[in-house]
């Protein structure tokens, strides 16, 4: 089956997270981004694609210059939509949407309790254009505080519990948001595979 060219995302099951951002006059704020990503492997940097317009928490990364990303379990699937509604700007959709302010360890921006994984954010670079007529953003930011709830996370070895945490993603069809969770597969392959000697050149760095 040949799809249109521009429903590339819904083929892709995408990560629901929750960004909190705070306003110029001290409003928080929370909305849902799917369309983020970690760069590279060394790399502490993320990328955020925003609308250019009608985003308040792009708004406030600008002014701000900090946000934090929020990793939400399927418990929480319920946020979803009372923090993507359009609302004014001098209102808080942690009150909107009930949500609890978890204070942030290097950030005046608080995230949200609840969660799974909290990313504190600085403001790196913003990459803003027009596409098609339609202004949009990538923010580029650097992780500079990053936590996991304890009960989930091996500390021996670095993985996390997929089955526990139960990560809220999503795809898409024609009218709306599938959502869905991450099922571990058992399957375990060293990053050193990728490389001819076995030896992966960044492992000294998970030291
Ligand atoms: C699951 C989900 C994912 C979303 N992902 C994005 C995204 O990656 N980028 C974006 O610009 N808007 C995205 N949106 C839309 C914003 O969340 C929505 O416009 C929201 O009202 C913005 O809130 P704000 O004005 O408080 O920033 C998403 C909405 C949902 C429901």
């Amino acid at each position: 089956m040949q799809l249109k060219n521009f429903k590339r995302e819904s083929i892709i099951p995408l990560p629901v997270t929750f960004i909190s951002t705070v306003s110029e006059d001290g409003v928080g704020n929370v909305a849902p981004y799917s369309c983020l990503m970690p760069i590279l492997r060394p790399f502490d940097l993320i990328c955020v694609a925003t609308a250019g317009v009608m985003r308040d928490t792009f708004d406030n990364m600008k002014s701000q210059g900090e946000f934090v990303v929020n990793l939400p379990g399927v418990d929480m699937m319920d946020k979803v939509i009372p923090t993507a509604k359009f609302v004014p700007p001098e209102v808080s959709e942690f009150e909107l949407a009930e949500l609890v302010e978890k204070p942030s360890k290097t950030l005046k921006t608080p995230g949200v309790d609840g969660c799974y994984a909290w990313m504190e954010c600085k403001l790196h670079k913003i990459v803003d254009e027009e596409y098609d007529k339609f202004p949009y953003a990538l923010v580029l930011a650097k992780v500079v505080h990053l936590e996991i709830r304890d009960d989930i996370y091996d500390a021996e070895n670095g993985s996390w519990d997929v089955e526990k945490a139960k990560p809220l993603m999503m795809t898409e069809s024609n009218e709306g948001m599938h959502f869905c969770t991450v099922k571990d597969m058992d399957f375990f392959e060293p990053y050193g595979a990728m490389f001819p000697n076995g030896k992966d050149p960044l492992a000294g760095m998970y030291k």
